[in-house]
């Protein structure tokens, strides 16, 4: 009997440090890894493209590059295994004249982009948590 709680008592061990492993789990991995990140990017290249005024900003743009570079980076911030070799935010953004309200519909944007991607909530805000410090570098000052 003494064995067997013994042996109960290991696998119950073990299964907590499991969980504590999965707690220290890259956001990268919580959001999906490469599959939803890519599936999440192109929604939001499609809400874009249905959003007259923030489309208005993209006429230009190499969509293929663009959406190649917001992989990298959505990659990069959740501490995914992906490098960003794209341009700084400041470089990118400043002479596009992007107003605060633009901003925020655009993040709104990227929230329909994650629950159309099947994204927990409280996945989504730990994402947009990590892109929110380069607000300042995209709204037009
Ligand atoms: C947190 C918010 C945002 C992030 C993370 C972000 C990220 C990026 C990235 C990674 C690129 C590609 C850079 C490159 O090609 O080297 C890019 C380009 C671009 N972004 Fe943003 N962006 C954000 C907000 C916005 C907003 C609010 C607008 C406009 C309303 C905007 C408009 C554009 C446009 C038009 C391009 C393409 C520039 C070109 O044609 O060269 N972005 N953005």
């Amino acid at each position: 009997m003494k064995i067997i709680s013994s042996l109960l008592l290991g696998t119950l061990l073990t299964l907590a440090g499991c969980q504590s492993l999965n707690s220290s789990a890259t956001l990268y991995d919580e959001l999906g890894g490469m599959p939803v990140i890519e599936k999440i990017t192109d929604n939001f290249i499609n809400e874009i493209s249905f959003d007259q005024q923030i489309a208005a900003h993209f006429r230009e743009t190499k969509i293929d590059r663009f959406r190649e570079k917001l992989i990298e980076q959505l990659c990069n911030v959740s501490d995914g295994p992906c490098k960003y070799t794209g341009d700084s935010m400041l470089d990118v953004h400043q002479k596009m004249n992007i107003t605060e309200g633009e901003f925020n519909r655009t993040v709104d944007l990227l929230i329909n982009a994650m629950n159309q991607a099947g994204v927990a909530h409280r996945t989504q805000n730990k994402l947009i948590a990590r892109l929110a410090p380069m607000r300042p570098d995209i709204i037009y000052h």
